[in-house]
């Protein structure tokens, strides 16, 4: 059984009719965005809004109604994978390139479930260099700043040019190698001009993370 895909239907059986549900990005939210659009075949009625260009395209082959984001105060639950996740269920996001707008669904969802395969667990963050978007005016004097937090900042490079993000600014991946206070750390690179977001989501946004294992078991976290 595929880890991914058992955490993402776990995750998917806590969505009951009328939920305005969020729509994360990447391979495990591609798992969720499919479990869904069987139960709208088979009824389910809700709203989606997506947090991506490529989840977008996804949920309409899926058949999945899809609302703008600023129709609802709330939304109901947003479920989205992660690339590192520590013991206090802090995140790193952001490998898929889609944090800023992931992050503004997380932060207006009711509950945020986080949907990972085991081996995205760790002691503490910071082997998965961390994404964050900036501005492209300056890009280079903010990625100096960022260095100077004490990481190595690389621009991502996609098909040959500097990946643009759906919000057409770019990425810099940052090996810090390990980040003691994630809190700390997001508030410092925000403080830098150009930085328009980063894939660090500390101050206790999870409300449940399903942790899929290669047996297809899956393991319910809460803070
Ligand atoms: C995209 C993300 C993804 O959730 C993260 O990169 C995990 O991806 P995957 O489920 O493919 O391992 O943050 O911006």
């Amino acid at each position: 059984m595929n880890a991914k895909k058992a955490a993402a239907e776990k995750a998917v059986e806590y969505i009951k009719d009328g939920m305005v549900i969020g729509l994360g990005t990447g391979s495990t939210a591609y798992w969720a965005i499919m479990r869904i659009g069987e139960l709208i075949k088979d009824g389910l009625k809700i709203s989606a809004i997506t947090s991506s260009a490529a989840s977008e395209a996804l949920a309409i082959e899926c058949n999945i109604p899809l609302a703008p984001i600023g129709s609802f105060d709330k939304l109901d639950i947003a479920i989205d994978g992660a690339d590192e996740v520590d013991e206090q269920l802090n995140l790193i996001k952001g490998g898929g390139g889609a944090l800023l707008r992931e992050k503004i669904i997380a932060s207006n969802s009711r509950q945020f479930f986080v949907i990972i395969d085991e081996s995205k667990l760790k002691t503490r963050l910071g082997e998965f260099p961390l994404p964050v978007e900036i501005m492209p005016f300056g890009s280079w004097l903010t990625v100096k700043h960022i260095q100077d937090l004490g990481c190595k900042p690389v621009i991502r490079r996609k098909d040959g040019k500097d990946f643009i993000t759906d919000n057409n600014n770019r990425i810099t991946d940052c090996s810090f190698s390990r980040i003691d206070d994630a809190v700390a750390l997001n508030m410092q690179l925000h403080e830098i001009p150009g930085v328009v977001e980063t894939g660090l989501f500390a101050k206790q946004m999870v409300s449940r993370l399903f942790v899929g294992r290669g047996d297809g078991t899956v393991r319910v976290m809460q803070p």
